[in-house]
Parts: structure tokens; C-alpha cells; sequence
């Protein structure tokens, strides 16, 4: 009887042992499963902002783990939004994919807006861009008149759902930027560097060329004009304000390079010298670089605009 009662107790006890690393075992994996990437680094507040893609067109393979941020660069034409993004671009651990929604099938509604979108930020994107599996922030260029401004609300939703971060880049000289822009669609037809059309050039020569064209602005609508761009950028903060976010200008990342060093730090990255291979168009005096300045000169004196008359030879 002893020995029967001595075995069925050991039998009992062996079972119940069993039974409960068999479910912790599984407990586990089911942990494994649902969390393939725990980076004891990330602060609690970064975890929305935090991702783990994986891409259908290739492996992550060791930076699987590396934890991704999603960012888009919010900006107007000609505002230094190419130049930045050939900053981004040579961190090493950056992509920016220029600006997929100049393609009008692909913001022809919020559905293809976010089809692109996913396929961009689960890296199956392919640009020049494109960097090897080590990405640590990855991102676009948008322009607010491709569809961001019309579809704002849906877009904040996703941004908000997907995390991410908002880059706005503006120009405080809104003048400039229309002379950049006259200048520009007046090379899509003329083709100043030998029959072909730049929007930017990566020597002073060919920015000296570009640059003796010098538009003549009609004075009558330069109020207008200047009064609707900056209506756009205050609109697009007003809309995008509960995202996260930084604004730049473009004349502040010219005159000082710790804002580069800020946009590293705002995407979480490694802070690394960035380099750019392209040169300014327009540099030097804006008399120089208007055939009627003393039409705009009238025009904007004593208005609140006055202040982009001034000039300042490096930008
Ligand atoms: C959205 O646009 C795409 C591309 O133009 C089109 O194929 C699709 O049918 C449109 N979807 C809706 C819901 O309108
Ligand atoms: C950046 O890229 C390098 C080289 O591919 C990689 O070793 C590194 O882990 C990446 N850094 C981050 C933060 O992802
Ligand atoms: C245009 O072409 C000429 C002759 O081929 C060349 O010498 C010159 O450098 C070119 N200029 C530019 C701006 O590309
Ligand atoms: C300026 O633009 C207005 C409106 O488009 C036009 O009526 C006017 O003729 C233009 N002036 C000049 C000098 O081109
Ligand atoms: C450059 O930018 C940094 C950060 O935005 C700021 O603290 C610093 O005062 C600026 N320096 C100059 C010379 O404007």
C-alpha cells in the first residue's frame, strides 16, 4: 500500500511539473511571436514613433531590429527642399524618396495616397534613394499642393496611426523664392545649360548661367502672390499642429549648421557630418537679380514684405 501510494503521489507531482513548463513554453513563444524585437533603448514616449518594417522585396537580416523612423518633409517649390534632401541623404542610415506625389495617379485619392505611403515606409520603395537594410529613418518629400492640403485630414490620421514625424521646411523670403520660381519655368522652355532643363545644378557654372536670367516680375500681382504663399504655409502648421513636428527655414540651415544637427537628433539618428554636392542658383544681390527692381521696390515698400527687399549677399 505504501509503495502504491508512494508512486501514485511521485506520478502526480512528475505531471503537474510537465504540465507547467509545457504551458510556460508556450507562454514564451507566444511572447517571442508578438514582441520579435525588444530595444531596451527606446523611452516610453518614443514607442508610437518606433517601427520594425518588413519589407516583401527583401530581409533586414541583422538590423532587423533596428528600430525605423517615419518622416515626411513638408515644403513648398523652391523652397530648398531638394538641397535638404540630398543632406538627408548622405547619412548613411537615412533614405528620402524625393517627391513620389508629383505623379498625380498616385494622390488621385486617399486610398492611392495611402498605398504609397505603406509601400514607402515598409521600405519596398526603390529610389536612389533606397539604402541597404541598416535604415534608421525613412521618408519623403511632399509638396502642399500635391494633395496634402486637400486630403489634410485623412492624412493626419494616418500620420498619427503610423507615427509620423512632420519636417516642414520653409523660406522666410518669400521674394526669393518667386524669383527661383520664374526662373525655373522660364529654363523649362529656354534650357539655358545646353538644351536641357535644371531645376539644380551641382556647379558654379552652370548656377552662373542659370542665373543671368533675370525675371521681371509684374508688380501688380506680387502682393497677392507673396500674401497667398505665406497663407499656405501657416495654414499647413495650423493643420499638421498635433503631429509631431519641427519647422525649418531654409535661410537658418544655410547660416547655421547646428539646425542639420537638430533634424538628426528630432529623427533619432547617429549625428554625422552631412555633405551636398549641390551649389545655389541665386546668390548675391536681389537688385542684381530682378530686371524691374525699382517696380517691386515701389511695390513693396511701407507693406509688411518690405523686410525681403533687404539683401543679404550669402543667401
Ligand atoms: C483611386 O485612384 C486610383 C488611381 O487613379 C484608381 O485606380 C482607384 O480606382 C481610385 N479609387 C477610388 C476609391 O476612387
Ligand atoms: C547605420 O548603418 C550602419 C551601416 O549599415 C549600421 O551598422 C548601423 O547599425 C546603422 N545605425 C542605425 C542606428 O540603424
Ligand atoms: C556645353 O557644351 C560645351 C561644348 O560641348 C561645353 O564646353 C560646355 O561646358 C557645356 N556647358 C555646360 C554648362 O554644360
Ligand atoms: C499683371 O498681371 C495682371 C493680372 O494677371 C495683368 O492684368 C497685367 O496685365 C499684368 N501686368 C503686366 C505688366 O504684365
Ligand atoms: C544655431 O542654431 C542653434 C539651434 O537652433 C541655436 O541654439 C544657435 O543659437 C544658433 N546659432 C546662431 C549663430 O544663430
Amino acid at each position: 500500500m505504501v509503495v502504491l501510494v508512494f508512486v501514485m503521489v511521485c506520478g502526480v507531482y512528475i505531471c503537474a511539473n510537465c504540465l507547467k513548463q509545457i504551458s510556460t513554453r508556450t507562454y514564451l513563444n507566444i511572447k517571442v511571436v508578438d514582441q520579435p524585437c525588444q530595444d531596451l533603448g527606446i523611452e516610453q514616449w518614443e514607442v508610437p514613433y518606433v517601427h520594425y518594417p518588413q519589407p516583401e522585396t527583401f530581409s533586414r537580416e541583422e538590423c532587423g531590429c533596428n528600430p525605423v523612423w517615419y518622416f515626411a518633409i513638408l515644403s513648398m517649390q523652391r523652397s530648398g527642399s531638394g538641397w535638404f534632401e540630398t543632406l538627408l541623404n548622405s547619412h548613411i542610415n537615412v533614405s528620402s524618396n524625393g517627391e513620389i506625389f508629383s505623379v498625380i495617379s498616385r494622390r488621385a485619392n486617399i486610398s492611392s495616397l495611402v498605398k504609397t505611403m505603406d509601400k514607402v515606409y515598409n521600405l519596398d520603395w526603390f529610389t536612389s534613394a533606397s539604402k541597404n537594410e541598416c535604415l534608421a529613418a525613412v521618408g519623403f518629400k511632399w509638396m502642399l499642393n500635391q494633395g496634402l492640403m486637400e486630403h489634410h485630414a485623412d492624412i493626419v490620421k494616418y500620420f498619427k496611426k503610423k507615427g509620423v514625424s512632420a519636417i516642414f521646411l520653409f523660406r522666410r523670403n518669400l521674394l526669393r523664392r518667386m524669383i527661383s520660381i520664374l526662373a525655373n519655368s522660364y529654363d523649362k522652355d529656354a534650357k539655358l545649360l545646353n538644351g536641357t532643363h535644371k531645376s539644380h545644378v551641382h556647379s558654379s557654372t552652370e548656377a552662373h548661367i542659370l542665373a543671368k536670367y533675370k525675371p521681371k516680375m509684374n508688380a501688380t500681382l506680387l502682393i497677392p502672390e507673396l500674401t497667398k504663399a505665406e497663407e499656405a504655409s501657416a495654414k499647413a502648421l495650423q493643420y499638421f499642429k498635433n503631429i509631431r513636428h519641427i519647422v525649418l527655414y531654409y535661410e537658418d540651415v544655410i547660416n547655421n549648421r547646428t539646425k542639420l544637427q537638430e533634424v538628426q537628433e528630432f529623427l533619432r539618428l547617429p549625428v554625422r557630418e552631412l555633405t551636398s554636392r549641390q551649389v545655389k542658383i541665386h546668390s548675391g544681390l536681389l537688385s542684381e537679380q530682378i530686371e524691374n527692381w525699382d517696380d517691386v521696390q515701389q511695390a513693396l515698400k511701407g507693406t509688411s514684405y518690405q523686410s525681403f527687399l533687404q539683401s543679404d549677399r550669402k543667401l
